[in-house]
Parts: C-alpha cells; sequence; structure tokens
C-alpha cells in the first residue's frame, strides 16, 4: 500500500493536519502539512481551522496542540512518544521542589508533562525563553525547570535571581566536546551551531545558539558553507533541503557506539503509524477539562507575550 498517498487523500477527507517537529525522519518531514519548532508548532496549533491535528513528534508537544485547541481532535500516532526531559521533572518532586523554594515564578520550559505545566506561572521555549525571563520585573525571583543547561544559558544571558531544576536531554548532554573539536580541526570552516540544551562546554565552542528553528535560519543567512550540528540530526534534513549547496555534519556523542544523536522517541513515529493513526483516529490526546484549564492559562501567557514580541 502507498501510505503517503493514503494519508494524502485522509487528509482532505477528515479535513486534518499533520504537524512534524525538526527531529522527525525526513520522509514524515516532506509528508506534514507544517514542521516546526516548538513554538512555529504551537502557533500553528492555535490558529489551524482543521478538525483534526495529527502530531508527528512526542506526547507534551501534542498535549500542547490540545491545551491550545481543546475541541479538536490531537493525535499522536504512537502515545509511548515521551521525552527523557520531560520525564525527569514527575509532579510530587516538582511541587515539593516549589514549596522549597517559596516566593519565586515558576517558568517552565515547553517540555514537559501537563501536570508540570499546570503548576507553572508562564511557560517558554528555546526559541523565547530569554525574552519571556527579561518580560518579568528584573527583581522578580525565578524557579526555572525541567532543562539545567537552557535555564543557565538564560541565566547567564539575563544575569536574572534564578534558581535551576536539574534536568536535561538525553540526546543534548551527549554530545562530545573532544569530537566536535576535532571535527574542527578536520574542517576549520566549519562554524558550530548548537542548540542550548547543550551542555557549557559545547556552548561555548557554538558559532551560534538558538532553537531549532533559529539554527535553521542561521544556516541559510550565514555565509559559511560547512556547519557542525548540535541537536538531533532529523534537523539536517531541513538544512539540506534549503541549502543544497553546503555541508552538514552531525556532532558526535560520546559513546560513537550508540547513534544517540537521533531521538528514540521521536523516531518511534513511522508513515505507517501515522497511515493508522489518523485511518482509526487513535491513539487520542485526552486530558482532564481541570488540568487543561490551569495548562492553559501559563501556556496562553506565552503565546500572548511572543505575539507581542514578534515572534
Ligand atoms: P525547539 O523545538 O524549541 O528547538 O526545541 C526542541 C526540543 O524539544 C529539544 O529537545
Amino acid at each position: 500500500m502507498d501510505y503517503v498517498e493514503e494519508i494524502r487523500k485522509m487528509k482532505l477527507q477528515k479535513n486534518a493536519i499533520i504537524l512534524a517537529h525538526y527531529y522527525q525522519v525526513g520522509e514524515i518531514q516532506d509528508l506534514a502539512d507544517f514542521v516546526g519548532d516548538s513554538l512555529a508548532l504551537s502557533q500553528k496549533a492555535a490558529s489551524t481551522d482543521a478538525e483534526i491535528i495529527l502530531f508527528a513528534g512526542v506526547r507534551f508537544m501534542a498535549e500542547t496542540a490540545k491545551i491550545l485547541s481543546p475541541h479538536k481532535k490531537v493525535l499522536l500516532p504512537d502515545i509511548e512518544a515521551g521525552c527523557s526531559l520531560a520525564d525527569s521533572c514527575s509532579e510530587e518532586d516538582f511541587r515539593k521542589f516549589i514549596k522549597d523554594n517559596p516566593g519565586r515564578t515558576v517558568v517552565t520550559y515547553i517540555n514537559t508533562n501537563i501536570e508540570i505545566k499546570a503548576l507553572s506561572d508562564i511557560i517558554c521555549t528555546s526559541s523565547n525563553a530569554s525574552e519571556i525571563i527579561r518580560s518579568l520585573p528584573p527583581d522578580e525571583k525565578i524557579l526555572f525547570a525541567p532543562d539545567r543547561n537552557l535555564g543557565n544559558y538564560i541565566l547567564n544571558k539575563t544575569g536574572r535571581d534564578m534558581v535551576i531544576w536539574n534536568g536535561t536531554c538525553h540526546i543534548h548532554e551527549e554530545f562530545s566536546l573532544e569530537a566536535i573539536l576535532q571535527l574542527k580541526s578536520e574542517h576549520p570552516e566549519a562554524k558550530v551551531i548548537v542548540h542550548p540544551e547543550c551542555e557549557l562546554p559545547v556552548r561555548m565552542v557554538a558559532d551560534y545558539i538558538g532553537s531549532t528553528a533559529g539554527m535553521l535560519r542561521f544556516t541559510e543567512n550565514d555565509a559559511g558553507r560547512v556547519f557542525i550540528v548540535a541537536t538531533e540530526a532529523g534537523i539536517i534534513h531541513q538544512m539540506k533541503k534549503i541549502n543544497p549547496e553546503k555541508e552538514f555534519i552531525p556532532a558526535p556523542p560520546r559513546d560513537s557506539t550508540c547513534g544517540c544523536s537521533e531521538c528514540n522517541f521521536m523516531k518511534l513515529v513511522t508513515v505507517e503509524k501515522i497511515f493508522r493513526c489518523l485511518r482509526d483516529e487513535e491513539p487520542e490526546i485526552l486530558i482532564d477539562e481541570k488540568i487543561l484549564e490551569q495548562a492553559g492559562k501559563p501556556i496562553g501567557r506565552m503565546m500572548e507575550l511572543s505575539r507581542k514580541i514578534g515572534l
């Protein structure tokens, strides 16, 4: 069966849209109606007229789409597609963290499970994190979770009073500084582009640090011809599409045998699962109304602020 053709037909019949993150395999990115980073995908989920949103990504992204479009049917082709970073922050531990650090505004990165969003004052993504923090009064005390690398990156940029949860992404913490430096010595002209979830030593050798969409824009606008890419390798598909004449080298992980610059959760989504998911209209993201409403407030604040800033 030609799954891609069948998916295209069903999308029209059912008035469905496929949203895909840059970390999906190239075939899925090409099949999607919209490919983006976490913020752009949220904005698209909020504004689409489609009746069904099929999310080719991980669970927290599909949950965010449901928060933003609660009356739409949101589908996730593999319900096991979680996130190591989101899972590093359980509701029970996070409640305790807030209690142990009273009087702080709770800013959380979008890579969390919905219960954590419901406990937050405002959400951010990697493309608006610094702006969200700067939008708070200068003397405001902040609690940031769950990514310690993104947290420290914004702390250094903004100089704000922040306590930071000790979570990491299993892909971004694994990049090897030594291997990147080795690649740099082999390709002295190469620019190193880095996601802010990477550890400090890797961020220190970066020519550019930003969200996946920011990294993509950088490869388009920069005169460089070779780029060492320190984020999940799926984005290289989009980089090559936009810049066919440029070269992209995935930054190697510390363990060169593990292939771990590929997110195993993101890669649980396949074209065949998308076909079945759209045909059967499940797995569907279903969330208790109260949690949906609570999590909607901090997400709403992020969306409003991003709009005001022009992001
Ligand atoms: P962005 O989509 O904001 O670049 O973040 C990707 C991500 O989830 C990294 O783990």
